[in-house]
């Protein structure tokens, strides 16, 4: 589903943030993307959803559909579109619109996908279940907890149903237990079949879990399996 090849990425000032990285992620997977704070995660994440691109090397991603490859020059902007509708995102800051309710936060992901009214009501309503959140539809963010914020942005992110849904630091907001009630969302979603990028740096948070990891330091992949 996704394949790094060889990729470089430079930001401007020269800093090098990704050095010659290469990994995949299978269809349905969840990987645990880890290493120190200034390691590169967000640069891989940003790289996938198509915020920045490639110095060197070669981003495959294919979708249920041909594949489409992300490098130096960017991806056309139809193929840009194209791509960000299969992927979910959500960040360790949440992002959510302030003054909107937690239906609204929810539905404008279906909206700007031209969903139907009808379509926008069912949905929001499945998203709220999935994420525990039916009870607080009306709510505005700033009147929810951090965890229930990051559910909102969760139920955003799975509303257009993607084959990918990436987490960068999602709980680097959250105390222990809600980082745990998270995560647990996260293998529920996966056990559906989406698979899932989840960056973090939270050991404690992910010690015991049977996924696969990729360690990155100081942009080079050190660790796979
Ligand atoms: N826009 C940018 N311009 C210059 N340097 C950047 C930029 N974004 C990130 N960096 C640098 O690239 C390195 C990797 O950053 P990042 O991918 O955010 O790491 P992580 O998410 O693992 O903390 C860091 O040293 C960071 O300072
Ligand atoms: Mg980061």
């Amino acid at each position: 589903m996704i394949d790094f090849h060889h990729v470089t990425k430079i930001y401007s000032g020269g800093h090098i943030a990704l050095d010659c990285v290469n990994f995949r992620l299978e269809q349905s997977e969840f990987v645990l993307l880890t290493g120190a704070n200034g390691a590169g995660k967000t640069t891989v994440m940003k790289l996938l959803y198509l915020d920045e691109h490639p110095d060197e090397g070669e981003i495959q991603i294919a979708f249920g559909e041909d594949p489409a490859y992300h490098s130096r020059e960017g991806a056309t902007a139809k193929r840009v579109q194209g791509l960000r509708r299969n992927l979910g995102i959500v960040f360790q800051d949440f992002k959510l619109l302030p003054d909107r309710n937690v239906f609204e936060n929810i539905a404008l992901a279906l909206r700007v996908a031209n969903a139907s009214e009808a379509k926008v009501r069912n949905r929001v309503h499945e998203m709220l279940e999935l994420t525990g959140l039916s009870d607080k539809a009306q709510r505005l963010p700033q009147k929810l907890s951090g965890g229930e914020q990051q559910r909102v942005a969760i139920a955003r992110a799975m509303a257009n149903e993607p084959y990918l849904l990436l987490a960068d630091e999602p709980t680097g907001n959250l105390d222990p237990d809600t980082s745990r009630d998270i995560l647990r969302i996260f293998q529920n979603i996966h056990a559906a079949g989406t698979a899932v990028l989840m960056a973090t740096h939270d050991e404690p948070l992910i010690r015991d879990l049977p996924y696969r990891r990729i360690r990155l330091d100081h942009g080079k992949v050190i660790e796979a399996r």
